[in-house]
């Protein structure tokens, strides 16, 4: 009965959790708490926020696959989706209040600046995957093919790191951080999935 009732409460946590960084955004800007530049503020915190998530769908990916926690895979597509959410609401920042749909400056921006080339090619890979996560593509798909394109996620991840490397001026520091998760999440998987199957079988 305990167990049924937290499983009841466990999505809806899973939601407001991934929810939450977006309405802190709205909670902030109601309460005049952006900043003195608050299109920069709301630019950067939805990158970070795309970034957590993507790193948190690999993360999610691996707990459930190898650390025998299956139940955890019920979330993945919701995490990943709301990983494409936030890198599309950044670019939508981008593309409205930072450039006010400029398409002219913003082609020469994408041109002129590696990150944001990197940033744009990454947003682009990030598209197909949300649209073969809906349960009517995947079913269409050959499960291999649809795992072999999932994969991407990986590249994306490295390409959301490279984006933030080359944008930041002198402190490294976070960067370096998210790619020490990143390398550790791809060298876990690498590891995990080098192990024989047998052997996985067997614990
Ligand atoms: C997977 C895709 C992407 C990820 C993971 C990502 C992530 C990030 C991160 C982590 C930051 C830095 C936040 C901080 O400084 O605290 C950032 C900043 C930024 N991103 Fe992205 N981003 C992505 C795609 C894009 C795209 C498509 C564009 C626009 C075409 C873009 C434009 C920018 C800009 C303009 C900044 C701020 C630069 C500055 O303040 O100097 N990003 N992004």
């Amino acid at each position: 009965m305990a167990r049924a009732n937290a499983a009841r409460l466990e999505s809806p946590a899973v939601w407001a959790l991934c929810a939450a960084p977006l309405l802190l955004i709205f909670y902030w800007g109601f309460t005049s708490q952006l900043t003195a530049n608050p299109v920069e503020f709301v630019l950067r915190d939805l990158g970070l926020w795309g970034l957590r998530f993507l790193c948190l769908t690999l993360a999610v990916t691996l707990l459930a696959k190898y650390a025998n926690l299956p139940w955890l895979m019920r979330y993945r597509r919701r995490i990943g989706l709301w990983a494409f959410a936030y890198v599309a609401l950044h670019l939508t920042v981008y593309l409205g209040a930072a450039h006010e749909f400029d398409w002219a400056e913003i082609g020469a921006d994408i041109a002129k600046r590696p990150y944001i080339t990197i940033g744009m090619a990454a947003f682009a890979l990030l598209i197909p995957l949300a649209v073969t996560s809906a349960a009517a593509v995947r079913r269409r798909m050959k499960p291999r093919s649809w795992r072999a394109l999932h994969r991407l996620v990986y590249v994306i991840a490295i390409m959301g790191v490279a984006h933030y490397f080359l944008l930041v001026k002198a402190d490294i520091r976070s960067p370096l951080l998210y790619a020490a998760i990143v390398a550790t999440l791809l060298g876990a998987r690498l590891v995990a999935s080098a192990r024989p199957r047998k052997a996985r079988a067997a614990g």
